[in-house]
């Protein structure tokens, strides 16, 4: 601000002439009037009614005036700051009115528009197969178990008393995912492979709990299958432990009968053939009664059944009491405790339970096979 000087005419003061404030304001409004959204306009208001703008070093002016001066000046430049603030304020009015319709139109939901275009998806009948299984022995107080599906060697096969040349060991069954003659490993070391079954958690469970242990282990498991209408590399299969004092072949039955009553029907039943299996002894294979026919199409041509070829059985899978030196391997006194185990293929079960009739529908992820079975929670 300059100093005061009482000789000093206002007209002399460049920034104070009328015809300047007249610019001032000219532009000012011509600046409003171009801006063409909110931002624009804050720019234009900074520059012309901020502290630096024309108009606010004019106004400063008016101080250094003689007094005679200063009134009128000081109308002039007021009434031109008057003009550009109400200026200001009609613009900015009509530009946010222009945004608020604007924001309306963009914004704008439209309610009437389906909601349901986009499908639900379904959880995979095997998943829910699989948890439908565990349930069952959930209900009875079993705990689920899990273990890795990379598995050493040692929990897959030897723990399980499969001996070092067990057929089941070769490469074409077992994807070996490192030899025990592998980087580093030394003779006699346990190799690492993708696990043949869920058997190797019936060992890790047994060195993880004190007995009594009561387990089901729902789990993924590999073999070096061709991927075929019956068979598949990557499968699933569901194992039950239980290890007490005192557990019979009839606990082992009695569970079982349990289960496909439970899963099946209340009249369904199962029935034990002999069969071979290392990790138990006895071992037996064990079937279901058909739970199409029920085992009437046996000896009656007259009702052939599908799903049983007539047998009137059902294949579901492998069980039996524990062998004793799998205990032994775990760190159980088999002299006090005793167990039964089964374990059998949860797509196989898929198949007969819903006539699925090629396993490859199971693993290509097309929702049109999965979508019927709905979605189950
Ligand atoms: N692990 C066997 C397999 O994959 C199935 C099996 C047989 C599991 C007998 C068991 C059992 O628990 O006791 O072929």
């Amino acid at each position: 601000m300059s100093a005061p000087n009482k000789s000093y005419d206002p007209v002399e003061v460049e920034t104070l002439k009328p015809e300047e404030i007249e610019r001032m304001r000219d532009e000012a409004l011509a600046a409003f009037a171009a801006a063409g959204d909110l931002d624009a306009l804050q720019e234009a208001k900074v520059a012309h009614t901020g502290g630096t703008s024309p108009l606010a070093l004019a106004n400063r002016e008016i101080g250094a005036l003689p007094p005679h001066a200063k009134a009128d000046a000081g109308k002039r430049v007021g009434q031109a700051r008057g003009a550009v603030n109400k200026a200001l304020a009609a613009r900015q009015t009509e530009l946010e009115a222009e945004r608020d319709a604007r924001v309306l139109v963009e914004e704008a939901v439209d309610v009437t528009l389906p909601y349901d275009r986009t499908p639900s998806g379904a959880r995979h009948p095997l998943t829910t197969m699989m948890e439908r299984v565990a349930d069952v022995f959930v209900s009875m107080g079993y705990e689920v178990a899990e273990g890795p599906e990379v598995e050493a060697e040692w929990f897959n096969f030897d723990a399980l008393n499969f001996g070092p040349d067990h057929p089941a060991r070769q490469m074409q069954d077992t994807f070996f995912v490192q030899g025990p003659e592998g980087a580093g490993a030394a003779e006699g070391e346990s190799g690492v492979v993708l696990r043949t079954h869920t058997s190797p958690v019936q060992a890790r469970a047994l060195l993880d709990r004190e007995p009594p242990v009561y387990v089901v282990c729902p789990g993924r498991v590999y073999r070096t299958d061709e991927l075929d209408a019956t068979h598949t590399p990557v499968f699933h299969q569901i194992e039950l432990l239980a290890v007490d004092e005192g557990l019979t072949m009839a606990d082992l039955k009695g569970t079982l009968d349990h289960m496909v009553q439970s899963l099946f029907g209340a009249d369904m039943k199962t029935r034990l053939r002999p069969n071979y299996f290392p990790f138990t002894e006895p071992s037996a294979e064990m079937d279901m009664l058909c739970y199409v026919c029920r085992g009437e199409s046996v000896g009656n041509p007259d009702r052939p059944c599908r799903t049983c070829s007539s047998e009137g059985w059902i294949e579901l899978g492998g069980c039996g009491m524990v062998n004793p030196r799998v205990l032994v391997a775990c760190g159980v006194d088999p002299a006090k405790y005793s167990g039964f185990a089964f374990g059998f293929g949860i797509e196989r079960m898929l198949m007969f339970r819903h006539n699925v009739e090629d396993m490859r529908d199971m693993v290509e992820g097309d929702v049109r096979f999965t979508r019927p079975f709905g979605m189950e929670i």
